[in-house]
């Protein structure tokens, strides 16, 4: 099935975009931490919501996301590694969440959530983790605004980048068409980047290569060109 110009609105065509991981930063100055990549030109805030069933780590929920709300005008990306996101959703949209996806293995027959999510304003997005193919997203690329590609198994920041799921962000762009957003998160600096951008993605998730640079703000500079140096829209590897 080929599906040229999906209708996705708020989703523009031919555009690169960088979503810094919050969970990489120094918690202990988290306003801070979040203004410092705002003014490096950041696109959006990624918030990672871990619950110790879906995945084995906890970390924030939706009084945080407020806390980061407060913090920036820029949107918040909320990625929902959670059993029943459908039970927490409605309380991260009202925290602040712009974008919220959720993971397919968790909800299986995700079209409702996808739609009470919009409903509730925000952008619903679904994610994959490293072994479930792309061809399990294919049936929902029409109601969602942008598709994740994992690729390290979530749970935990500055892991290894698995390469053999980029190709993956490929198969979704061939079938999504060019104006769709894919998001590709775990593992990714500005040598990784070239690959992902290559193979058609274009937001990319990044926690410990900017957070944890020396220098944040060059981070994010390398990042953006090798991303947009690197892009494919229209032939995908
Ligand atoms: C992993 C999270 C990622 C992670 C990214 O479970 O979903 O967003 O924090 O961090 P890095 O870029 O350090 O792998
Ligand atoms: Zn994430």
């Amino acid at each position: 099935m080929n599906i040229p110009n999906l209708p996705h609105p708020g989703a523009p065509a031919h555009r690169t975009l960088i979503a810094p991981s919050v969970l990489a930063c120094d918690l202990a100055r988290l306003g801070d931490e979040i203004r410092a990549v705002d003014a490096a030109g950041v696109d959006w805030h990624h918030v990672d919501i871990m619950d110790g069933h879906f995945v084995p780590n906890l970390t924030f929920g939706p009084d945080i996301v407020m806390a980061i709300r407060r913090a920036s005008e820029k949107p918040l990306d909320v990625h929902l590694m959670i059993e029943e996101p459908e039970r927490y959703a409605e309380e991260f949209i009202r925290a602040g969440a712009s974008i919220l996806t959720f993971h397919i293995e968790a909800l299986p027959e995700p079209r409702p959530l996808i739609e009470k999510i919009r409903k509730l304003g925000a952008r619903p997005g679904l994610v994959i983790r490293p072994r479930t193919p792309a061809s399990s997203l294919f049936p929902f690329l029409r109601d969602v605004d942008m598709a994740l590609v994992m690729t390290v198994e979530p749970g935990f920041t500055g892991q290894k980048f698995m390469a053999d799921c980029v190709v993956k962000a490929a198969q979704i762009r061939r079938e999504a068409g060019p104006q769709f957003d894919i998001e590709v998160d775990g593992g990714i600096n500005e040598k990784t980047v070239e690959q992902i951008a290559r193979a058609g993605a274009n937001v990319v998730v990044a926690g410990a290569a900017i957070y944890r640079a020396d220098d944040p703000r060059a981070a994010v500079r390398r990042i953006r060109d090798s991303l947009k140096r690197n892009i494919r829209w229209r032939d995908p590897i």
